[in-house]
């Protein structure tokens, strides 16, 4: 019988050797069975010691236990490497490419056209230097109305035009209304909580004029984006939701000019760069003059007349599309925010507001407003 000391060495380079040579984790698991398990030989050597002649025992003992506690270690040590070897080809076989398309393609979603339509027109304005502005869609009578120079009793105020919304419904702290004097003068005394026909859904995004000029000194330009709302049916042309973008510049000697090269920018930018603008007198209570704004039509060119000689529809042979309302801000609407620094003496400002939809109608072709909310994804997919 051979040295049992010699034994366990032999066991050990073997084993050694097997280890560093196994390929995968189970082989592994096999070979500790095999030279550790409960019927391996380095266990049986071990079990056996007592029954060795007492001058071996210390010897082989010692050396049986440091075989086993080596082993046991190269095999941890092996099995960690194995793993992390596996799960390293796992993650490779399974690389995802995120960038490639589904399998199959699945669509991927598009912007409304109203949406699109209105980053377009901001992108314009803030190419101008204006900055964007967002307000509260549930306003008080006083920013949609008063101070917007729409003395009480003003038809626009009345119930069929307007949503009113009960302030009871409401958070009061959120909706303090400030107390004018007198028309046209600055607030005075504290603000109150809003009484039963004080708070409205917006009926137009002028409100923000004020607003804005109340949380900013002079100069000031901006543009508002947002939705509005009006007690319309909602037909080929109305619809009780709609949107709107609103523009503000207030600075020392601002000029008709001024929004009349402003306007003419933003028409080029839209609808084409060989378009005009025109203005015709108009009428809103929070600006004086007030203008009318159409652009040159961009079907015909603005004759009026498609190239087979018959009428232009869409301008209804007349060469020229109205787009928007503006004009320059009254002195009136400073008076409610003097004590901001808006001297209706030193001050001159412009103003402007077009309805969003009729300008993505008019550009896209979209005949009838209605598609803009029904979500039928065949007209959502042509814009993309
Ligand atoms: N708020 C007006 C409307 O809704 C448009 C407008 C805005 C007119 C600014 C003048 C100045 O019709």
């Amino acid at each position: 019988m051979p040295d049992a000391r010699e034994r366990v060495e032999e066991l050990r380079s073997e084993a050694e050797a097997a280890i560093a040579a196994a390929a995968d984790p189970r082989s592994l698991e096999e070979l500790r069975v095999r030279y550790l398990g409960r019927r391996a030989e380095l266990t049986s050597i071990l079990r056996g010691i007592g029954e060795l002649p007492p001058g071996e025992r210390g010897a082989v003992g010692s050396a049986a236990n440091e075989a086993r506690r080596a082993l046991e270690e190269l095999l941890g040590r092996r099995r960690s490497e194995l793993e992390g070897a596996e799960l390293e080809r796992e993650l490779e076989a399974d690389a995802v490419d995120v960038t490639l398309p589904g399998s199959p393609v699945v669509p991927s979603g598009s912007r409304n056209l109203l949406i699109r339509m209105l980053r377009e027109i901001e992108d314009v304005f803030v190419g101008l230097g204006y900055r964007v502005m967002e307000g509260p869609e549930v306003e008080l009578d006083y920013y949609n109305f008063t101070a917007l120079n729409h003395p009480p009793g003003h038809p626009a105020r009345m119930a069929q035009d307007t949503f009113y919304v009960d302030p009871e419904s409401l958070d009061p702290e959120l909706l303090l209304a400030p107390t004018p004097a007198e028309p046209g003068g600055a607030a005075s005394g504290p603000p109150l909580p809003p009484g039963p026909e004080d708070v409205v859904l917006r009926t137009h995004t002028s409100p923000m004029q004020v607003r804005a000029m109340e949380a900013e000194s002079p100069p000031i330009l901006i543009v508002v984006p947002g939705r509005c709302y009006r007690s319309d049916p909602f037909d080929a042309t109305h619809s009780p939701i709609f949107h709107q973008v609103e523009g503000l510049a207030v600075a020392e000697g601002i000029t008709l000019a001024d929004l009349k090269g402003t306007l003419d920018e933003f028409a080029r930018a839209i609808f084409g760069p060989e378009r005009r603008t025109r203005f015709r007198p108009g009428f809103f209570p929070f600006t004086e003059p007030s203008v009318e704004v159409d652009v040159s039509c961009f079907r015909c060119g603005g004759s009026g007349e498609l190239p087979d000689g018959s009428r232009d529809p869409l301008c209804k042979g007349i060469g020229w599309i109205e787009i928007l309302g503006s004009g320059m801000v009254d002195p009136n609407v400073f008076g409610f925010v003097r004590a901001r620094g808006y001297d209706p003496e030193r001050l001159q400002g412009f103003a402007f507001g077009m309805g969003i939809e009729r300008i993505a109608m008019l550009k896209h072709g979209v005949p009838d407003l209605r598609k803009f909310f029904d979500n039928d994804v065949r007209v959502l997919e042509q814009f993309r």
